[in-house]
């Protein structure tokens, strides 16, 4: 049993696009628990948090510009190896190598805008969580949800 959880996110493009309803089903599909969801515009200084890995990379201003441009669905999803099958699931970066069948293979033929974001790692989800949701627990804490 490896039950982790995993920072997914659906952007940009992919909210104008109607494409929140098919991201969503297919990891309920999967069998995967969706712990969390809002939608909201990153504001730019947790954005280049987010992308804090790319800081130095040529593309990193376009890609905060991008991602902030307007309104993305933030998730936390919950699952066994989710981080390892939630990235299966949602295909290579670069439209040439993402495989039919993942959600950027069947609908992104972008580099930069390609629909969907998936944490890479433990570390990188929790962070990416923390970056962009409040603590769970201050804000649901009359509740009994099941995080
Ligand atoms: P990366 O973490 O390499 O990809 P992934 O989203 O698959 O984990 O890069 C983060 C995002 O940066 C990527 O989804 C799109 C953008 N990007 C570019 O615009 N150009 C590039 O050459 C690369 C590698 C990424
Ligand atoms: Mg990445």
């Amino acid at each position: 049993m490896t039950l982790q959880r995993t920072f997914i996110m659906v952007k940009p493009d992919g909210v104008k696009r109607g494409l929140i309803g098919e991201i969503v089903k297919r990891f309920e599909q999967k069998g995967f628990q969706l712990l969390k969801a809002e939608l909201m515009v990153i504001e730019k200084e947790k954005a280049e948090l987010h992308y804090m890995e790319h800081k130095e990379k040529p593309f990193f201003g376009e890609l905060v510009d991008f991602i902030t441009s307007g309104p993305v669905f933030a998730m936390v999803w919950e699952g066994e190896n989710i981080i390892q099958v939630s990235r299966l699931m949602i295909g290579s970066t670069s439209p040439e190598s993402a495989a039919p069948g993942t959600i950027r293979g069947d609908f992104a033929n972008s580099k930069q805008e390609n629909i969907v974001h998936g944490s890479d790692s433990i570390v990188s989800a929790e962070r990416e969580i923390a970056n962009l949701f409040e603590p769970l627990l201050t804000r649901f804490s009359n509740q009994n949800l099941p995080y």
